[in-house]
């Protein structure tokens, strides 16, 4: 049978017309995308209310693949896997990515595009910094909270792709460690992606350095890595003045 797209795309040029069978198909698909439409907004609503926010900071509201500038090797392999992200996002079973490297290289820039294009075509996203997310997650424990423990875990499920930045600046504790495993394990087992910018090294020789396996834990850090999650380095200059 041919598709809808067809149709509209046919009927665009000039070459056939919409039939009344095309119409009525398009008002059924219609119907039929309701009961989605109204979770994406109830969801939204839900999120507004807990969060105060959802999608990217204005500050990072104009950052796209084709205004990151170009000046390395390296920037163009994460401006090409942004892009690449972005074009196949449709296929999505839960590959995350980890931006990890040197402040100022663009970390956020490329998390932001992802989410900005991505949110253009109907995906729920949301930046948040791990220490944004626990100071909101303990405000949920406050007496006449908006909200309970489960439903703000639930609202960061719901999220088509969640990306936690500063990830190794949190106070880290046992308590925060098991609300972030808690968050990417579900997520995953709903095959939702969980993307994290960092400055910390993956892992070191040097036992008391700070790294994302001793922050985060080996099993976090393993989660990450299902599905073909990608670590992406940022190692160029800062590109702050
Ligand atoms: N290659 C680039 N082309 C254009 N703008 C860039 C590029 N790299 C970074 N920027 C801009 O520089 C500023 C700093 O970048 P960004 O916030 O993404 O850095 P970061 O890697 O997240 O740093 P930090 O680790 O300190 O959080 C932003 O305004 C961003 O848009
Ligand atoms: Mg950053």
């Amino acid at each position: 049978m041919i598709t809808i797209a067809e149709i509209k795309r046919r009927a665009a040029n000039g070459t056939q017309k919409y039939s009344w069978e095309d119409l009525k198909r398009f008002r059924a698909e219609d119907e039929a995308k309701q009961p989605e439409r109204f979770k994406k907004q109830f969801d939204e609503f839900r999120a507004e209310k807990i969060l105060s926010r959802c999608g990217v900071l204005p500050i990072h509201q104009n950052c796209h693949v084709d205004n990151y500038e170009i000046l390395t090797s390296g920037h163009r392999k994460a401006a090409n896997f942004a892009k690449w992200y972005i074009d196949n996002f449709y296929l999505n079973n839960g590959t995350g990515f980890i931006f990890g490297g040197k402040p100022g290289t663009g970390k956020n820039h490329l998390a932001a595009a992802i989410c900005n294009a991505l949110m253009e075509d109907g995906y729920s996203c949301l930046i948040i910094t791990v220490n944004e997310l626990m100071q909101k997650l303990r405000a949920c424990y406050r007496s006449g909270s908006d909200a309970t423990e489960d439903q703000f875990i639930k609202t960061m499920i719901d999220f088509d792709l969640l990306v936690l930045d500063e990830v190794g600046l949190q106070r880290n504790s046992d308590a925060e460690r098991l609300a972030l495993n808690q968050i990417i394990d579900q997520r995953l087992c709903r095959f939702k992606p969980t993307g994290m910018l960092t400055n910390l090294p993956a892992g070191s020789e040097d036992p008391s350095e700070p790294t994302m396996n001793s922050v985060l834990g080996v099993r976090i850090m393993d989660r990450m890595r299902t599905n073909g999650g990608k670590w992406i380095s940022f190692e160029w200059q800062s590109y702050r003045k």
